[in-house]
């Protein structure tokens, strides 16, 4: 599993780097049908990913944000080459990076790369999470508890209106919006924040898949929005990551608006 890492951490060094160097000039943003934006940077990060894996892992398949290459493999490459793009458009240094290998549905290896902060957060499966080789957990805050914060994301044309369950936790959590669901989740896995809310976008597996082991690895817990597992090489029912202490309490309050 070390040499699959090795290759993930490569790919994610690679992006941080045209990440920085598109940061503070023309972007070339384009925005998609479902009005999300994407940039030069996107599309180079993605173009890459798919050249290496020709190279080392012929006949894995790429699911890929903007770009995939479909191999009759069980073995998939699933990238968010850079989450957050809307706040990368507007030079808000919150994007990350994100690469998971996915076998018959399951993350076996996952990385999430901030390279504003140079955190280079990284999981292989039943092997613990790490922030630049630093182990890392989530923290055991519950609902209802000073300082138990969750990130959640919205999104016009989401499945899920997350506005509900905003309304409904504000006077149990401090509700907070970043603008990428995989920091999100890597700020429950490094125990800084205690949930995360996402809706799903179309490609959702793109954005979390990675974040999915690394959460779990640091002794969280994560499903989809009805607190169902689910494959992340194919696209999401929604997902939420929380400690463990929250999460029970969170997927009940979730069953009562979103059926
Ligand atoms: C977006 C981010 C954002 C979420 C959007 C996603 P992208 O991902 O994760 O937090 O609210 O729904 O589309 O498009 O920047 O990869």
């Amino acid at each position: 599993m070390d040499e699959f890492l090795n290759f993930a951490k490569r790919i994610a060094f690679y992006a941080g780097n045209v990440m920085k160097e598109f940061f503070n000039k023309e972007q070339g943003v384009i925005y998609k049908e479902d009005r999300t934006p994407v940039t030069l940077a996107d599309k180079k990060i993605n173009e890459y990913l798919i050249e290496e894996v020709k190279k080392e892992y012929p006949g894995f398949k790429v699911i890929g944000e903007e770009l995939s290459l479909d191999n009759d493999s069980d073995y998939a490459w699933v990238c968010d080459p850079i989450d957050g793009t809307s706040m990368f458009t507007r030079h808000v240094p919150i994007s990350v990076f994100s690469l998971a290998l996915v076998k018959d549905g399951e993350p076996i290896v996952g990385v999430v790369y901030d390279p504003f902060l140079d955190e280079m957060y990284s999981a292989i499966k039943g092997e613990g999470a790490y922030c630049n080789d630093k182990e890392i957990h989530v923290n055991n805050k519950k609902l209802g508890e000073l300082g138990c914060n969750i990130d959640y994301c919205m999104w016009s044309k989401a499945k899920y209106d997350t506005l509900e369950i905003v309304k409904e936790l504000r006077n149990r959590a401090k509700m907070c919006s970043f603008g990428s669901v995989a920091h999100g989740c890597m700020l429950v896995a490094s125990g800084k924040i205690s949930g995360e809310i996402f809706p799903g976008t179309s490609h959702g597996e793109c954005d979390v898949s990675a974040s999915k082991l690394i959460v779990e690895e640091a002794g969280g817990c994560t499903s989809n929005i009805h607190g169902e597992s689910q494959r992340y090489d194919k696209d999401i029912d929604g997902f939420i990551a929380t400690n463990k202490e929250v999460y029970d309490e969170l997927v009940l309050e979730l069953r009562r608006f979103y059926k």
